[in-house]
């Protein structure tokens, strides 16, 4: 009797070890208003995510969901509960675009923020545009960016002191950080920049820790990642989804692999942090609809795009 419980009990675990193991978080990609050129060519859609971001999620070993813009509060709470985590991604929009990318990311970083403060935990990636963003909502919607010069070009990280005590390279192997600060792996399609200077100017430097810098063409120095101190969020300058999944020429960016081998470093860390919370659909059909499975990529690089792939969405 006592044996058949106890055989139970351990057969009933590894099910539960086997069914977890195969069930990766899902994290959510922000969509995007549409570029000019690519709403001259499909002007049914009016947002949308570069495929790039989804394969890079993806190859971390976590899936994928879109989040729409132009949404209720009560839709992004939503968005929340089912989601693992959340990616702010690179673009080229404005931030004061009504019902946009950035008013969407506003209602989203307040809502994560409550849920982290609550003692759940609720990781946020922004990259590019979408550490730009992270910085402007913690600055209260205020600009603090500075126009630069650091397009199309690949650069080693600086690390600053102290930052092996963070979040984000508290666990990075040593071949990682060797490669991430002495090769031109991380790539750069910037024009605005963060500078320390203006961090400290607006008391950012107080809830975010800096945690490398680097120099753009004119020798201006910028922040290129940074994390807040309180809460599970992340955000890098640079574009580490370009390296395995973006190859318009002109970019110049880094594939080789050992480019490939740092990059992933970003995205299996939200996929990593995405692990840490239970959030899941309420059934398997909800899930299966809310997947980026479920809707249609278009192949843009074809026409010379910048993104090889895109999402588009109504
Ligand atoms: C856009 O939608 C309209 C109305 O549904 C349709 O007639 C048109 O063919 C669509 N255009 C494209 C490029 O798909
Ligand atoms: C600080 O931010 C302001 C507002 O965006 C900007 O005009 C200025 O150039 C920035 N200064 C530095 C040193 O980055
Ligand atoms: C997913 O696909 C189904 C069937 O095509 C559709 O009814 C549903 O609306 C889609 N879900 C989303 C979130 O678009």
């Amino acid at each position: 009797m006592t044996l058949n419980i106890i055989e139970s009990l351990i057969i009933s675990s590894l099910l539960f070890t086997l069914s977890s193991c195969h069930e990766g978080p899902v994290i959510g990609i922000l969509t995007e208003e549409l570029l000019h050129s690519l709403q001259n060519q499909y002007p049914n859609y009016t947002s949308y995510i570069a495929a790039s971001y989804v394969k890079a999620i993806e190859g971390s070993g976590a899936r994928v969901a879109p989040i729409l813009i132009g949404q209720s509060e009560a839709y992004y709470r939503k968005q929340i509960s089912v989601l693992n985590g959340i990616v702010f991604p690179g673009g080229a929009c404005l931030f004061d675009n009504p019902n946009g990318y950035a008013d969407a990311g506003a209602t989203i970083f307040k809502i994560a923020k409550e849920v982290n403060k609550n003692g759940d935990y609720f990781p946020i990636l922004g990259v590019c545009l979408g550490f730009e963003l992270l910085l402007h909502l913690a600055n209260g919607g205020n600009e603090l960016r500075t126009r630069c010069s650091s397009e199309n070009v690949g650069l080693p990280l600086k690390f600053v002191p102290g930052f092996r005590n963070s979040r984000l390279y508290g666990q990075a192997s040593i071949e990682i950080l060797s490669i991430l600060s002495s090769l031109s792996v991380t790539s750069n399609h910037h024009r605005y920049c963060i500078t320390p200077k203006n961090m400290t100017r607006t008391g950012l430097d107080k809830e975010w820790k800096i945690l490398s810098l680097n120099m753009d063409k004119n020798g201006l120095i910028f922040v290129s990642s940074i994390e807040s101190i309180d809460m599970p969020f992340v955000g890098i300058q640079f574009h580490p989804e370009k390296n395995s999944y973006e190859w318009k020429k002109s970019q110049n960016n880094p594939h080789s692999r050992k480019a490939v081998l740092s990059a992933r470093h970003f995205y299996d860390w939200i996929a990593n942090e995405a692990s840490k919370n239970e959030h899941s659909y309420p059934s398997e059909s909800d899930k299966t609809n809310a997947l980026i499975e479920n809707y249609s990529v278009f192949y843009t690089g074809k026409q010379g795009a910048s993104y090889e792939e895109v999402y588009l969405f109504k």
